[in-house]
């Protein structure tokens, strides 16, 4: 019983990682389920093999062992038979041949060409969040990337210190984000929903909080969202917000813009009180509104505590009334 804890306390651990919404086993769209038909082939082919090998192998420790009182049962030698050695030269070569032909065409036909009308967004990777610019309609966001549902999406990947990886397990495998060149992939989804997104590449202190999202909306929902950033307007309902927008205006807007036509040298923060997450992985949830805010606050306050390395400042400077008329603040910046 000793010996089985740790493989049950492993086994525990690893069913963690089946959370269905950052799954590659869990596709939302084609691109991701002709990853894991991949998976599913390769799988396959490896538990055929490994059961062919199990069979026999025990088959011949049993039948030809050691039994006391007998004599060694010594089975035929096969050594430099012709037609055995063609049969497991052939086989492994047929096996290989059934992998490699839908792996290179799946291959391709991932790496096709964008056509002339393509949808496309650029993504940048920052220690330690994303951007993401629609050049067609010259938004700027970040953490969150809104997609139409029904239309391919074209990724341009880039970053913009180190090696990123750009992964959304449900949507497409992994491609990675470097300093000195753009990869290309493609999205896409029919599927409206929130799909879950990571860092893929060790990136620095922070890259296990280097979270972000993909949300897909219908059609004319992605339109709604387009409109409301293009004429987004900072409408400040409260003097509370009011003196938050004071303050924003001395400490924050150097780096992050509420227009969502300038990138900044922060994630931009347009529309931000519709965003599902603080920082790209702190909860702020609707339903605790509260607890959403606290989060805002600590992170305001002490972002090195909250992402170690992340290029925000602490502003310990600032009381809970300053903290609390920022937070209300970003609260109001929501779309029409
Ligand atoms: Cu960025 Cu890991």
């Amino acid at each position: 019983m000793k010996r089985l804890l740790p493989i049950v306390a492993l086994a525990l651990l690893l069913a963690g990682c089946g959370a269905p919404e950052l799954s590659a086993l869990n596709p939302s769209g084609a691109v991701a389920e002709k990853q894991l038909s991949l998976i599913i082939l390769s799988i396959s082919i490896m538990v055929l093999v490994f059961v062919v090998v199990a069979i026999i192998f025990t088959y011949v420790v049993i039948r030809y062992r050691e039994r006391p009182g007998q004599e060694k049962e010594i089975p035929v030698q096969v050594e430099g038979n012709h037609k055995l050695e063609i049969i497991w030269t052939v086989i492994p070569i047929l096996l290989l041949i059934v992998l490699a032909v839908p792996t290179v065409m799946t291959t391709f036909s991932l790496a096709e060409e964008a056509p002339e009308d393509a949808f496309w967004v650029d993504v940048t990777a920052h220690q330690y969040w994303w951007n993401f610019e629609y050049p067609d309609t010259n938004i700027v966001t970040a953490q969150e990337l809104v997609i139409p549902t029904g239309e391919r999406v074209y990724i341009n990947l880039e970053s913009a210190d180190v090696i990123h990886s750009f992964w959304v397990p449900a949507l497409a495998g992994k491609m990675d984000t470097n300093p000195d060149n753009t990869n290309k992939m493609y999205i896409e989804t029919d599927t409206p929903g929130i799909y879950d997104g990571r860092c893929a590449e060790l990136c620095g202190e922070a890259h296990a909080l280097m979270n972000f999202r993909v949300v897909a909306l219908e059609p004319a929902e992605y339109n709604n969202w387009v409109a409301g950033m293009q004429n987004f307007d900072e409408e400040v309902v409260s003097a509370q917000a009011t003196e938050g927008r004071e303050l924003f205006a001395q400490s924050c807007i150097g780096c992050h813009a509420v227009d969502a036509s300038q990138p900044g040298l922060g994630p931009n923060l347009a529309g931000f009180a519709e965003r599902g997450t603080i920082a790209g992985f702190l909860a702020k949830s609707s339903d605790n509104p509260e607890e959403a805010d606290a989060n805002l606050k600590a992170w305001i306050k002490e972002a090195q505590a909250v992402k170690p390395g992340n290029a925000m400042p602490n502003f310990l400077d600032l009381n809970d009334q300053e903290l609390d008329a920022i937070v209300e603040y970003l609260n109001s910046l929501t779309l029409d």
